[in-house]
């Protein structure tokens, strides 16, 4: 089964992602990872984000040292990591890494901005997470703080409606919801509880899916 969760910043795709891997004891690939290690490869390097021959080797270099979680979870690493994102060259040298993953025996959950639209167009199910700016800049806020890193709610929400942007703008993989996916709006619900309707949204799809299997195969 491959589980693809989808979303803009702060919606709470990465902590939903976690939770439904552990539950279904599938592999899990936060995609935004790549993204931000190769946008700190170029700012280690002190090349320009747009620099594309570099980002491309950038991507291609990745190892998973480069995977250094607390480095990279920061604000100017995310933004960054947008502006990288955005170069159609930097994403196919991504593809075949994230298509590799997601193909592993019994499956994987893998969360970004276009796993159901470009990286599995064929995922058993794919659920849209978003929640209003203001509750997903809260929640950011939050996590900077609890990081240690000082943030400003007013500061932040700026930062998230121009990455919303920047990222469904784009001309590769913009952000959006693939035709087939379903939505989550978690504005009024807590981890706990998009983690149970998320859920409930996978069974509902998987009872669907063996339905129409079974029907399929009735002569
Ligand atoms: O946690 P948050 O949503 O803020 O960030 P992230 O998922 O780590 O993604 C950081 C940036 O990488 C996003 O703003 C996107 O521009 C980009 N990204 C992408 O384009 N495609 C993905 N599959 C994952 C991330």
């Amino acid at each position: 089964m491959i589980v693809a969760i989808d979303g803009p910043a702060a919606s709470g795709k990465g902590t939903l992602a976690r939770r439904l891997a552990e539950h279904y004891r599938l592999p899990h690939l936060d995609t935004g990872l790549l993204y931000r290690a190769a946008a700190r490869t170029l700012i280690d390097e002190g090349r320009r984000l747009d620099d594309v021959a570099a980002a491309v080797k950038a991507a291609r270099g990745l190892a998973l040292i480069d995977f250094d979680e607390v480095a990279l979870r920061g604000r100017e690493m995310g933004e960054a990591a947008s502006v990288v994102a955005a170069l159609p060259e930097v994403r196919a040298a991504l593809v075949e890494t994230q298509q590799r993953f997601a193909k592993r025996p019994g499956g994987a959950v893998l969360d970004g901005r276009d796993i159901g639209t470009v990286i599995c167009p064929d995922a058993t199910v794919k659920i849209f997470v978003t929640a209003s700016p203001e509750t997903r800049a809260q929640r950011r806020a939050l996590e900077l703080r609890s990081r240690g890193e000082p943030s400003n709610y007013a500061k932040v929400l700026g930062d998230i409606l121009h990455r919303d942007r920047r990222d469904s703008s784009r001309s590769t993989a913009p952000l959006k919801p693939a035709t087939d996916a379903l939505i989550l709006d978690t504005t009024d619900l807590d981890v706990e509880a998009t983690f149970r309707e998320a859920l409930r949204l996978v069974e509902t799809q998987l009872d669907a899916k063996d339905a129409t299997q079974l029907r399929s195969a009735v002569p």
